[in-house]
């Protein structure tokens, strides 16, 4: 396997994003020259990083998306009260995706901004999660409502991590592996492990470095993701985000053929993609209400005009606005008893 280093371009803010065997022993040479001394935010049962150049102490968050809050937010930063930690210093979050987001929020607000790296320690994290900044933590009205932007100064991906990670956790990498899929055109899973990881951090990677702030091309990140944390809210977070994402492409192709943008083939592309070559559930198995996946659609953060989806289409995906809820409606009922 090889070692793979991919920059995301953002002019002095630029970082990089390294991915092979190991490579969280690197963990120290991508610390920023002013800090004195670190903490680590990571869970229970995750691997352990060495880091001997500075001063850490280790905070361990809950497990589980009820933890991903504000509540959580405010005892970070009271622990960071206590350890002393300055904007000079860095803040080292080790996990997967739920650890990069409430890591990246936190450092965003401590002291108005404070370096973070990321140790991705699960595929999600390492192909979307901890690359391109955006941090936040949920409400009960919705996931990632109050978050901020703010970019790490670094993101390891070591794929010893991935030894041992649990089933459910690979299925959700590969349900952001398959949105690039779509994204890329490429055959993802024809790749070795560290050039499919590789490959997604770098579609990842050049649509952040051409969008920062999603005032255009990022949006389209969001592919399968507003049906995703439709079911991720109203569920109760009891479908896991990546097995969400994968549901959310195979109804966002049911929708784009509603809206006469694809054709039928194309619908029966993604559902072969993500149920047969990516092996994942194509629908929830759980009943969910149609008014409550609508009510939380209607809330998404993309919805600045109408309810507002990434669609495909014979140029490729684009944001679409303005589509009727009537429609979304329908499409959902249709999709979910097929
Ligand atoms: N933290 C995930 C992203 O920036 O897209």
């Amino acid at each position: 396997m090889s070692r793979h280093e991919i920059v995301v371009d953002l002019g002095s803010r630029s970082y990089p994003i390294i991915v092979g065997r190991g490579v969280s022993r690197e963990l120290s040479d991508h610390l920023p020259p002013t800090a004195r001394r670190a903490v680590i935010i990571t869970q229970d049962g995750l691997p352990s990083v060495e880091l001997s150049s500075i001063p850490s102490t280790t905070i361990r968050i809950g497990r589980g998306e009820e933890h991903k809050n504000l509540a959580t937010i405010e005892s970070l930063s009271r622990e960071f009260a206590s350890f002393g930690l300055t904007r000079n210093d860095v803040i080292i979050g080790v996990g997967g995706g739920m650890v990069t987001d409430v890591a990246g929020f936190a450092a965003s607000a401590w002291h108005r901004g404070t370096a973070v790296v990321h140790v991705a320690t699960s595929l999600l994290a390492m192909v979307d999660a901890a690359i391109g900044g955006k941090t936040g933590v949920n409400i009960p009205e919705g996931k990632n409502l109050v978050g901020a932007f703010w970019q790490p100064s670094a993101v390891l991906c070591d794929l010893d991590h991935l030894e041992s990670l649990p089933e459910s956790e690979t299925r959700c990498g590969l349900g952001e592996i398959a949105k690039y899929h779509f994204i890329s055109g490429q055959d993802l899973l024809g790749f070795d492990l560290d050039a499919r990881v590789a490959a997604c951090a770098r579609i990842k990677a050049d649509i952040v470095a051409q969008d920062e702030r999603e005032g255009g091309r990022r949006a389209l990140l969001n592919y399968g993701h507003t049906l995703a944390h439709a079911i991720e809210t109203v569920g109760r977070h009891s479908v896991a985000h990546g097995e969400a994402v994968a549901m959310g492409l195979v109804f966002a192709a049911h929708l784009a053929h509603r809206l006469g943008r694809i054709d039928g083939d194309r619908v029966a592309l993604h559902e072969n993609v993500v149920g047969g070559t990516y092996g994942l559930a194509t629908r929830p198995t759980e009943v969910f209400a149609i008014d409550d996946l609508m009510s939380v659609i209607a809330r998404d953060k993309k919805a600045t005009s109408g309810l507002t989806f990434v669609l495909d289409s014979e140029r490729g995906l684009e944001v679409v606005n303005d589509i009727e809820p009537s429609t979304v409606a329908e499409t959902l009922r249709g999709y979910l008893i097929a």
